[in-house]
């Protein structure tokens, strides 16, 4: 059992990894500022509100509960808002990422799990991605992440960063799911289509070098992002070294296959509309796991079909009439 500070626990993938902690028997406590998470997601463990950059209050919080690790999610994560307010998203993410190493520092906390993603890659020169592809963000929210895990592999810590592929699904059992205050997610949109809260999809490019013409993504359930950070705690727990996993199931799915998906989940027409290609798109982005399944003792254990099967029954609680 270890108590282990979850920054960013009350938003989609750390409230996720709060359920998951719990069920291995582990003590979670949510550092969250609320800027973008919701307190009804913190579950398992007290929420201790605060931002990153309130040294202060991280000071007395690590004091209070003495983590053994950290689980480190807090981001600003929107990609476009990131195009449009860089700064913000360098000062929210870079700065209150280094401010949080200081903070362990301090307090002599020695393992970090961080949440980053595909997005650290830009587009890519070999499919499937592997670890060692060079670290080229296209946007600046990839370039906050990549600048995160290179400092910290500067500090003195112990780190594993999850670079996650399109983080999908929710909760099986159907207690927490994905809720953004503005939706920019394909699966979430695509839903929304279906409760009727939006007319149609905007499909984002049909002309591309792909098998049906629409971009293709490697779509991993948000249970499965959960189960690997836990695992990843234990491996840094017995001694393994630092460094980066791909978290995804290593197949893609198009946004076309994604909404034919939807349509037999929910048994809506879906209708679609035809848009231009959105810039920054890469055509297709599919990981290699392997390292994961290697080092964690991990797979994936919920398909592209599970996690629009999943994300619905919480969007129709969550949303519906
Ligand atoms: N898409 C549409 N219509 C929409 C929304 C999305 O066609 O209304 C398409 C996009 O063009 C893309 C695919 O659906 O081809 C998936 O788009 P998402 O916005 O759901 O996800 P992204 O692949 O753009 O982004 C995800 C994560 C980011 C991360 C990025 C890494 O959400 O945090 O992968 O490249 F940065």
């Amino acid at each position: 059992m270890a108590v282990v500070l979850v920054t960013g626990g009350a938003g989609y993938v750390g409230s996720h990894a709060c359920k998951a902690l719990a069920a291995a028997g582990h003590r979670s406590v949510v550092y969250d500022n609320l800027a973008t998470g919701h307190r009804d997601l913190v579950r398992w463990g007290p929420l201790e509100q605060g931002d990153l950059l309130d040294a202060d209050r991280l000071d007395a919080v690590l004091a209070a509960h003495r983590p053994e690790a950290v689980l480190h999610f807090a981001a600003l994560s929107v990609v476009g808002d990131s195009v449009r307010e860089p700064e913000r998203y360098r000062r929210n993410n870079v700065e209150g990422s280094l401010a949080l190493i200081g903070a362990m520092e301090r307090h002599g906390v020695r393992r970090m799990i961080f949440s980053s993603t595909a997005a650290v890659y830009g587009i890519p020169q070999r499919l499937p991605i592997t670890e060692d592809a060079p670290l080229a963000p296209i946007n600046p929210y990839g370039e906050t992440k990549a600048e995160i895990e290179r400092a910290l592999a500067a500090s003195g810590l112990a780190w594993t960063a999850l670079r996650y592929f399109n983080a999908a699904g929710a909760d099986p059992e159907g207690e927490i799911g994905e809720h953004h205050q503005t939706e920019t997610h394909l699966i979430p949109i695509v839903l929304h289509v279906a409760l009727g809260l939006r007319p149609a999809i905007a499909i984002f490019g049909d002309d591309y070098d792909t098998p049906d013409g629409t971009c293709v993504r490697d779509y991993i359930h948000v249970s499965d992002l959960a189960d690997a950070h836990v695992r990843a705690l234990a491996r840094l727990e017995g001694g393994g070294t630092s460094g980066p996993f791909n978290l995804g199931t290593g197949r893609g799915t198009s946004v076309q296959e994604v909404v034919d998906l939807a349509r037999t989940v929910t048994g809506h027409a879906i209708p679609v509309e035809h848009e231009p290609r959105r810039p920054g798109d890469p055509p297709v982005l599919v990981c290699s796991n392997e390292a994961a399944r290697a080092a964690l003792g991990w797979q994936p254990r919920h398909d592209a079909a599970t996690q629009v099967a999943d994300a619905w029954r919480w969007h129709r609680r969550r949303f519906g009439a």
